[in-house]
């Protein structure tokens, strides 16, 4: 059980740089987005672990547009902060940029939000330290993290909802303007 009720965001912020080498790339000579995923959730587990003082796991993660390619020798770096806190889940917002070394130009690749749970050794959700906001961007940040979390709520009902609508049969008429053809067993 936490000692401390509230926390600054700056306690926890979190920044992971990594050099893009050789073997990091895919065959278009491209920079994996398998690995700039694998480093967002690094500097989450970073973030939410220090602002929770307990084990984290990653529990959702936010869409992933991934803006611009990565290349081969530029320097990543990932910026963490949590945004939002439940009772015992925190989300991360990760601001990842990409920079030419050589060049010194930045780029914006992407921005994603990662949803961690602080867990007590029972595998039970532990609350974590409220957020102390120091700033008008970050009571923006956890207001909008307030709304993404019912947003997603709804979301989750709404398809729910549609789901188990066409689960119970659909007209085909809806596939009229799509790109598939129903084979004989399917007619
Ligand atoms: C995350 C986990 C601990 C949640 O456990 P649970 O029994 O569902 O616990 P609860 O329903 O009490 O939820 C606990 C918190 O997690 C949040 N949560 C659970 N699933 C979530 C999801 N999919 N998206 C966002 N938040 C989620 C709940 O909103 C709740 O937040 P709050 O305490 O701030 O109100 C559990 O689902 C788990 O261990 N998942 C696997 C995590 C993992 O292994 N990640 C790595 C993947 S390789």
């Amino acid at each position: 059980m936490h000692t401390i009720d509230y926390l600054p965001v700056r306690h926890s912020e979190t920044v992971l740089a990594e050099l893009m080498i050789p073997s990091y790339a895919n065959f278009g000579g491209k920079i994996h987005g398998g690995l700039i995923l694998s480093l967002m959730d690094k500097v989450a587990y970073v973030c939410a672990t220090k602002h929770a003082s307990a084990y984290c796991v990653t529990a959702s993660i936010d869409t992933v547009d991934f803006k611009q390619s990565v290349e081969v020798g530029e320097l990543v770096t990932l910026m963490a902060s949590v945004n939002y806190v439940g009772y015992s889940s925190m989300v991360v917002g990760i601001r990842v940029i990409s920079e030419n070394v050589k060049q010194h130009s930045v780029k914006h690749t992407n921005t994603s939000y990662f949803t961690m749970v602080a867990i007590d050794d029972e595998h039970k959700p532990l609350k974590v330290p409220g957020l102390l906001l120091e700033n008008q961007e970050q009571l923006r940040r956890f207001v909008e993290g307030k709304r993404r979390k019912e947003l997603k709520i709804q979301h989750k009902q709404l398809v729910n909802q549609v789901l188990s609508t066409s689960q119970s049969g659909f007209n085909k008429s809806i596939l009229n303007d799509e790109r598939c053809k129903l084979g004989p067993d399917v007619l």
